[in-house]
């Protein structure tokens, strides 16, 4: 977890081809420099709603030495097979850092290891890429990669400022921060390389509901600056104990069954859990099929899809500047 201090990496992770064969799924990338954010149990819920509807989903965890994700995935394999319960799991891929003599050499390998994995899952509906909380060579790779890029982001100033400095009474933004400025190279990079661009979705997670004053000045920050570096706000999750609950047995929100089970009673917070899980998928815009397990049975997926779309705020990143 958090930055590693490693050297930064030399940059431009498109020269070469670009890190994304043709012809692949939609790539939704889980990224944020600053640690323990929820991008594994993010990347984790999402593969876990994809496979739920029905598509073909890959998945690749850059964050091989911490491995959270796959560490996520073994645990579910596991925990199917002791319970007999039939848990779907994803086309799962580890790419670690590379030693090398040189930078270079070690960023070419990387490059091609993501490139490896990457056709190996070509032929799936979506790949679901987890990145470290760094910043690295690999995880600007997988950033390139991405046509939708899902940030999450704990509720705190000290967080905010991963996006974009803030003048010091924390009221005023005073420009990009280091990792917005990543995105947007990655942004202009595909814009020069002829790539459909990529839409960057900002979620809050851990909301206190103790601090209310705190959440909306965030949220008013948040949508200054998501119009200024061009991201869109989507509904998070609340700070919820059952998200460190569901970890050692690789489960999701979404695979509570009603009443009492795995060990887990299911509580209101769970529901609530759970529609705010309903509610980030619709906001990321995943296609809208059959009710989730644990939909609130009282709305259907045709209700859902009438409800009013969000638009994208400047989500084309092509021609913006700071
Ligand atoms: N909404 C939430 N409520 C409570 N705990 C949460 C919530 N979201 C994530 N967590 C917990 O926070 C910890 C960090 O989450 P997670 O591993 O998903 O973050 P990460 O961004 O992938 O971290 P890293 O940068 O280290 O890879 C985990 O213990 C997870 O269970
Ligand atoms: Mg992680």
């Amino acid at each position: 977890m958090g930055s590693t201090g490693l050297a930064a990496p030399s940059g431009d992770v498109t020269a070469g081809g670009g890190s994304r064969p043709p012809g692949g799924g939609r790539v939704i990338v889980l990224g944020n420099e600053k640690g323990g954010s929820g991008k594994s149990t993010t990347a984790m819920h999402v593969i876990v709603a994809l496979l739920a509807r029905g598509f073909r989903v890959g998945s690749i965890d850059l964050d091989a030495r911490q491995g959270t994700l796959s560490r996520m995935l073994e645990n579910r394999a596991a925990y199917g097979t002791a319970s007999g319960r039939a848990l779907s799991l994803p086309e799962h891929r580890r790419v670690a850092r590379v030693e090398a003599a040189t930078r270079a050499e070690a960023e070419a390998a990387e490059r091609v290891a993501l490139d490896a994995a990457l056709r190996d899952l070509r032929g799936l509906d979506f790949v679901v890429i987890d990145t470290p909380g760094s910043d690295s060579f690999l995880s600007r790779l997988g950033h390139a990669s991405a046509d939708v890029l899902i940030t999450p982001l704990n509720d705190s100033y000290l967080d905010l400022d991963l996006l974009a400095r803030l003048d010091v009474q924390g009221r005023q933004v005073l420009g990009p921060s280091l990792y917005s400025q990543m995105v947007w190279e990655q942004r202009q990079q595909r814009a020069l390389a002829g790539r459909a661009p990529m839409e960057w979705i900002v979620m809050r997670n851990r909301l206190s509901h103790i601090d209310a004053r705190n959440k909306r000045d965030i949220g008013r920050l948040l949508e200054l600056l998501g119009a200024r570096i061009g991201f869109r706000l989507a509904p998070g999750f609340g700070e919820r104990v059952i998200f460190r609950e569901l970890f050692p047995k690789g489960l999701t929100l979404l695979d509570l069954p009603d009443g009492k089970a795995e060990g887990i009673s299911l509580t209101m917070s769970h529901i609530a859990a759970r529609q705010e899980l309903r509610a980030l998928l619709q906001a990321i815009a995943l296609p809208l099929g059959n009710n989730l397990p644990g939909d609130d049975a009282t709305k259907s997926s045709s209700e859902l899809a009438r409800q009013p779309k969000q638009q994208p705020t400047g989500s084309s990143g092509r021609s913006k500047s700071f």
